[in-house]
């Protein structure tokens, strides 16, 4: 049976970019809707309906962005029945690394002695994971990778400011990961597709550690460090935008949302995500939801969401997958995946 006609075959060698294992790694330490309620001016009532958000992860002293990414990777790894060693590529997404230099992925790469791979991070908010699998995808049609590793890791609790309720009972930490490799089967990324607008770059972004707001002329306004969001018109962009990719992959590919067995969405908000299932005209049954356990965990939203369905079974062989993705920037992109 023909899998995939989707796929383009040229002829003899087709490379397409095979997602051979997941994994995800959390915090145990939970942070519910009752514990932020003594922290802020908030309850687990205007919270849930709100945001669908019930309870997030937290890192504590010790844990950092490479912590779960090392775990999450590894996790994949073991799934796909690789070494690290085997790896020529890391792309790490994340706007919390565990410095601003040198890039978390380094880290990574020596944690998991993936002494072959070429690793980087890219900071493209919570469309980070997105965009690295765009990345990959485009290494290894053209040859250049075989076998890659994407991540999208984050600790977003140490740039929240606990005391503004207006972003704290949004976001929570974790990781998540695929390993893809180069191959001639009928299953795979189907098409990628990324966009920018910078045009709004101001309505979410942290102010200091660059170069605009340095540590030593500044740092004596912890503000600085905190995510600033203009909440309600990140809302309204983020709808808009969400549409807009889960149609360019629809439409590039001349399908309808009837097509789709499951949509992954970027795990922000659950109103978002209803929006978007009824612009689309989505059955419900067929959009995966986590964020009520885990809140928003930026660039690793999709990536824990999309291995939590793998491990579930809730994803079978020649299913095809639609992830949409919406950040800051603002960045938004989506992956028709046929599985
Ligand atoms: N608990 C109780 N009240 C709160 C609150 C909280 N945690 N946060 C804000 N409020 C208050 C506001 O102060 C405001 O009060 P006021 O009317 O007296 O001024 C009121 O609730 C309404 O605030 P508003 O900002 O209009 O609420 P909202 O319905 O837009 O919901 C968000 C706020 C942040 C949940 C919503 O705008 C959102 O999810 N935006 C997208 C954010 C996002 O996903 N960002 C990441 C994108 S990747």
């Amino acid at each position: 049976m023909d899998l995939n006609p989707l796929l383009p075959n040229n002829g003899d060698i087709t490379l397409i970019t095979k997602i051979s294992g997941t994994g995800s790694a959390l915090p145990a330490k939970i942070l519910t809707n009752a514990d932020l309620a003594i922290l802020v001016d908030t309850s687990d009532e205007w919270i849930t309906s709100r945001t669908g958000i019930k309870e997030r992860r937290i890192a504590v002293d010790g844990e950092y962005t490479s912590t779960f990414a090392v775990e999450a990777a590894r996790q994949a790894l073991s799934m796909a029945g690789i070494l690290p060693e085997e790896l020529d590529l890391i792309i790490l997404g994340t706007v919390t690394p565990d410095f601003p230099f040198p890039s978390t992925a380094c880290i990574i790469q020596k944690e998991l002695g993936a002494h072959k791979a070429v690793a980087f991070d890219i900071s493209a908010a919570c469309s980070g994971f997105i965009y690295g699998l765009s990345i990959a995808d485009s290494f290894i049609r053209s040859g250049r990778s075989k076998k890659a590793l994407i991540i999208g890791s984050e600790v977003l609790s140490r740039v929240v400011d606990w005391n503004d309720r207006n972003t704290c009972i949004l976001f929570g930490d974790g990781a998540g990961a695929v390993v893809v490799e180069a191959s001639e089967d009928q299953s795979g990324i189907v098409s990628t597709h990324i966009f920018s607008d910078g045009t709004c770059w101001d309505l979410l972004y942290q102010p200091g550690s660059g170069s605009r707001n340095p540590a030593g002329i500044h740092a004596t306004d912890p503000n600085l460090f905190f995510i600033r969001m203009e909440g309600n018109e990140v809302y309204k962009h983020a709808v808009r935008a969400m549409e807009e990719a889960a149609m360019a992959a629809l439409n590039a590919n001349g399908l309808t949302a009837s097509d789709i067995s499951l949509l992954i969405p970027h795990q922000a908000n659950r109103r978002i995500i209803d929006a978007i299932t009824k612009r689309l005209d989505l059955d419900a049954d067929k959009v995966f939801i986590n964020l009520h356990r885990y809140g928003n965990t930026s660039s690793a939203s999709i990536p824990i969401a999309l291995d939590e369905a793998n491990r579930q079974g809730r994803i079978k062989p020649g299913d095809l997958l639609l992830l949409d993705a919406f950040g800051g920037g603002f960045t938004y992109g989506s992956a028709l995946i046929r599985w």
